[in-house]
């Protein structure tokens, strides 16, 4: 039988990461993954999260906590394991990590090209928000490859 380990992202992770973000179809040509990760590692490396099936890294989670709202980013499972309760264990894990924090709420952003992974969001108890998500580029990322 094997082993699931969640356990903080280590910078040799990267590549797998990476691959892992590219086949779930997490990766867009606007956001670097290599810069998203350094930001991450720069800021709170302790929230950020792989989930490793003895040793293969199968499995991903980036949460953050700006002192009001926890965040999820980047939750994601390689298709040969989905619906094997990994992202379960990972967003539970997660949330028990924020909550250690001292956040009262966590939230998280849909594509909407991605709206069928609404229903494991709402298996894991989210809610769909009336609210709409607003944003504002303020740096440009260097052009990838990936
Ligand atoms: C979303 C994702 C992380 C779910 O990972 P997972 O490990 O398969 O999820 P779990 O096995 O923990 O699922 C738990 C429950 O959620 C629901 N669920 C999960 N995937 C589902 C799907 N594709 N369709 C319907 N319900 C789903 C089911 O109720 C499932 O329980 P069940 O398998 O006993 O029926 C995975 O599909 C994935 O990596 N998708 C691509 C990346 C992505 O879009 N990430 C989200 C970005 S916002």
């Amino acid at each position: 039988m094997k082993n699931f380990v969640i356990r903080t992202f280590r910078s040799d992770d990267e590549p797998d990461l990476i691959d892992l973000w590219r086949q779930c179809g997490l990766i867009v040509p606007w956001n670097n993954p290599e810069t998203d990760i350094q930001r991450k590692l720069s800021t709170s490396p302790d929230l950020f999260y792989v989930g490793l099936l003895d040793d293969e890294l199968i499995a991903s989670c980036m949460a953050g906590y700006d002192g009001h709202r926890g965040w999820i980013y980047f939750l994601a499972v390689k298709s040969d394991y989905q619906r094997k309760g990994f992202a379960s264990m990972l967003i539970d894990h997660a949330e028990s990590e924020l909550i250690k924090l001292g956040c009262p709420k966590v939230e998280l952003m849909v594509r909407k090209t991605n709206e069928n992974v609404i229903s494991f969001y709402q298996s894991a108890g989210y809610d769909i928000d009336p609210v709409m998500v607003l944003s504002k580029r303020l740096t440009e990322d260097e052009p990838h490859d990936y």
